[in-house]
């Protein structure tokens, strides 16, 4: 054969050949071959076809479709005669178009893998979201993107199902921190109903021995102007001296001297006192922006020990040491008092029941502190309680893991305590107890801009 029968032979679909005269063991071998190279051929149609995955060659100067398994052809809607021929933009919804236009380009230049996720329009309309690996070669002399896709349908089910459970956790873990925060507000109204009442109570008393002495004292006045009267006339008779002498006694003008300052002193500060507890309330149940916002720490730590002192003050007395040079720090105030108000009562709780038990009548104490280091403010409060066990240590941040008995606790405040120092303000909460001397809790908030 010469040169041109040999193109001939090729382009009439030729696979190989062989010159005569022919060698029996050369033809052998060529014969061989073919049969091995139509098998794998075979095989790789096989898996083409076979394939789980759409497989999709895409020429990369026209983006045009060149080949389609029948996977890629059910997963789209179409028929592989459709496919073939169609453009790069008939198969992506149009919106998408020009990103995908540029990742193909720049991943036919191999400057970049192709990313996960490209949406596919199918022939109804609809969206097929794909993960496709590609890899560019040549096919019968064109350089082609072949690009394989997974339905990625089910992983976007399962991320949007995750997602929406997030977003419940969340919605829940919210709803259990209002649901404990309004707990704590309802248990707190008693308390502070009571904390009011003590002073009203001798502001009552105060009012009604300032309403005798202002008697007294009118009854006083009567008898002078009637002195004054009698003398003016010159009709003072021994009966008008020995009356006005008498009412004089009566009233004990040294005694209502002393005791009038006093009683106007302590109703003022009764008010005050009043005052201040209705204040904190309402600092406590309303402190303003659910937003961070700098915050004055003192302020809630004062605020919460108001609000609570009906909490502990049977128990413990309470020691705080304040450091007045502590900077603002940015944090939710309602949230960190509610943290405050769940360690306070913990530290009652933990001084009341070691008096149980040891049947000391003797109060404890709680000692709260504050103080400023370099990036953070340090809150530390501290009980005389009967510390920790060992056995419970690693548990007690859990919900719901409470060793009090059902209405005394519910095993949530430490829980909340340390999303709300951890998660929400990017801070720290520690302890360190030990058994029978009692418990520190350490908390640190950042000072940073956020
Ligand atoms: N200061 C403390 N001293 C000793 N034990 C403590 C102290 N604080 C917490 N604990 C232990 O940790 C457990 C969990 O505390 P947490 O505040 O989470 O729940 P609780 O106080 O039991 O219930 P809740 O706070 O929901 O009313 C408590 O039951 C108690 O055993
Ligand atoms: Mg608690």
């Amino acid at each position: 054969v010469g040169d041109d029968d040999f193109e001939k032979g090729v382009e009439a679909g030729a696979s190989d050949y062989v010159k005569k005269p022919f060698d029996r063991g050369e033809l052998r071998l060529r014969v061989r071959n073919l049969i091995h190279s139509h098998e794998s051929d075979r095989r790789y149609q096989a898996l083409f076809k076979g394939a789980s995955q759409g497989i999709l060659a895409i020429a990369v100067d026209t983006q045009e479709i060149v080949m389609a398994n029948p996977s890629i052809c059910e997963m789209l809607g179409y028929t592989k005669s459709d496919l073939v021929g169609m453009h790069l933009s008939d198969i992506h919804p149009r919106e998408e178009l020009v990103r995908i236009q540029e990742e193909f380009n720049l991943h036919t230049k191999r400057e970049r893998v192709l990313t996960y996720d490209i949406p596919f329009q199918k022939k109804d309309g609809s969206l097929l979201p794909a993960d496709i690996s590609s890899t560019v070669l040549s096919i019968d002399g064109a350089l082609c993107a072949i690009g394989f896709l997974t339905d990625a349908t089910r992983r976007h089910e399962l991320e949007k199902r995750l997602r929406e459970e997030e977003e419940q956790h969340r919605f829940f873990e919210a709803e259990l921190r209002s649901a404990q925060k309004l707990e704590a507000v309802g248990r707190l109204a008693s308390g502070i109903a009571h904390e009011i009442n003590t002073p009203i109570q001798f502001i009552g008393d105060n009012l009604r021995f300032l309403k005798d002495s202002f008697g007294t004292a009118v009854e006083l006045a009567r008898q002078y102007f009637g002195f004054v009267e009698s003398a003016e006339n010159g009709a003072l008779s021994e009966d008008r001296i020995a009356k006005s002498k008498k009412a004089l006694e009566d009233a004990d003008i040294g005694y209502l001297e002393e005791e009038i300052p006093v009683a106007v002193d302590q109703s003022l500060e009764g008010i005050e006192r009043i005052v201040s507890i209705v204040r904190a309330m309402k600092e406590f149940a309303h402190p303003g922006s659910k937003e961070k916002a700098p915050t004055n720490i003192n302020k809630l730590v004062e605020t919460t020990v108001t609000v609570s002192k009906n909490e502990w003050k049977y128990a413990a007395d309470m020691k705080l040491a304040l450091d007045s040079s502590l900077p603002q720090v940015p944090c939710i105030a309602g949230e960190i008092s509610q943290v405050l108000l769940n360690l306070i009562v913990n530290a009652s709780h933990a001084v009341e029941e070691k008096s149980g038990q040891t049947g000391n009548s003797n109060k404890g104490l709680i000692a709260i502190s504050t103080t400023s280091r370099d990036s953070f403010v340090e809150i530390r409060i501290s009980d005389t309680g009967g510390g920790i066990p060992m056995a419970i240590r690693d548990k007690i941040w859990e919900p719901f893991f409470t060793t009090k008995e059902a209405g005394k606790g519910t095993g949530q405040g430490l829980a909340i305590a340390r999303a709300c120092i951890v998660e929400k303000h990017g801070g720290t909460i520690h302890f360190e107890t030990e058994e029978g001397v009692g418990t520190i809790f350490v908390i640190r908030i950042p000072i940073g801009t956020n």
